[in-house]
């Protein structure tokens, strides 16, 4: 990769400039799996994405299915684990539909560590606010798994700026990571106050759907007008910068001053390792908020 790792927010965990997500991971194909994870590691996306309710979507039948075939790849190569930032998340329980109430966080928790094959997370995520639960209990329940070393790090995902800084107002230590959704589709964080919290407490966004969910991926036309219009600008831009449509997109996502770290999310070894291509990529400004201009539809005031 030609650029360098850098530190999660403020922590001593030092990651790759792009991360790999699992929510489409799902199966029990462990060779091809341990494939997937082996050309991210190789490519640089050192932290890997994952979620305690991945696998009800993409085929997958089960909650934790997702974490269950990463740890079944950890079992299998456990040098593996050793090179991975290791992410995961609480609190989505389809049916409830959200619980970040002390005794579901602490249960979560237990249960991701012993699907994941592993001693501790690094990087244990909020998936969505669960505004029913007060932040300091909240808070209280996620310093007690860091005290007993289950979690290294606490971040939070789908959270507004004003949430995130409550949050933190009830942790004596500080927030890792915010993850907004956050592509040349969905510019929405980087006007709504995520980003710019993300800057102004030194935390580091995790883009998820970096290519909207494959939208603004290479050849794809989507029947959303909107993202066909984007895909066309990006395919404009890859012209002119001698690249893919998916690299200007990762591109658009990781030029913005807060540094963000988009999250992949295809299945493909192939792309996978393309995905780094976004690296030799430097948008111009003016290239970025065009882009900006087609997401929104609307020009600039
Ligand atoms: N916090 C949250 O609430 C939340 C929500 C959604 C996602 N996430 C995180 O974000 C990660 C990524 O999300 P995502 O899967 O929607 O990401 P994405 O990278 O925007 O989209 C990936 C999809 O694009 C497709 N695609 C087609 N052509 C491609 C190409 N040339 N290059 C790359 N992809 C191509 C992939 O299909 P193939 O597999 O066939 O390549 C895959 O279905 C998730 O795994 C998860 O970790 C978090």
């Amino acid at each position: 990769m030609s650029k360098s790792t850098g530190r999660l927010g403020q922590t001593t965990l030092d990651v790759g400039p792009i991360a790999y997500g699992l929510w489409r991971f799902v199966g029990n194909d462990v060779k091809a799996a341990r494939t997937r994870i082996e050309t991210a590691l190789d490519a640089g996306l050192t932290l890997i994405d994952v979620a305690a309710v991945y696998g009800l979507d993409w085929g997958g039948s089960e909650f934790g299915e997702s974490e269950t075939l990463l740890g079944k790849v950890f079992a299998d190569a456990p040098s593996l684990r050793k090179r991975t930032v290791l992410a995961t998340k609480f609190g989505i329980i389809p049916g409830v539909p959200y619980d970040s109430g002390a005794a579901a966080v602490v249960g979560s928790c237990e249960d991701s560590l012993k699907r994941l094959a592993t001693e501790t997370i690094d990087l244990f995520q909020v998936h969505r606010p669960d505004v029913l639960t007060h932040p300091a209990e909240l808070a209280e329940a996620l310093t007690k798994l860091r005290t007993q070393g289950k979690i290294r790090e606490v971040g939070v995902s789908n959270y507004n700026a004003r949430q995130a800084l409550l949050l933190q107002q009830f942790l004596s230590f500080p927030l890792a990571t915010l993850q907004p959704e956050f592509s040349a589709l969905n510019v929405e964080a980087a006007f709504d106050g995520v980003l710019d919290a993300a800057i102004s407490r030194n935390m580091t966004p995790l883009a998820w759907s970096p290519l909207a969910g494959g939208k603004l991926a290479d050849g794809v036309s989507s029947a959303d007008p909107t993202a066909n219009r984007v895909a066309g600008k990006l395919d404009d831009l890859a012209k002119q910068y001698g690249t893919t449509r998916a690299a200007v997109a990762l591109a658009f996502v990781m030029r913005h001053p807060s540094s963000p770290i988009p999250i992949v999310g295809t299945q493909n070894p192939a792309r996978i390792a393309a995905t780094t291509d976004a690296l030799r990529v430097n948008l111009s400004r003016t290239d970025w908020y065009a882009l900006v201009v087609a997401a929104q539809g609307k020009p600039l005031p």
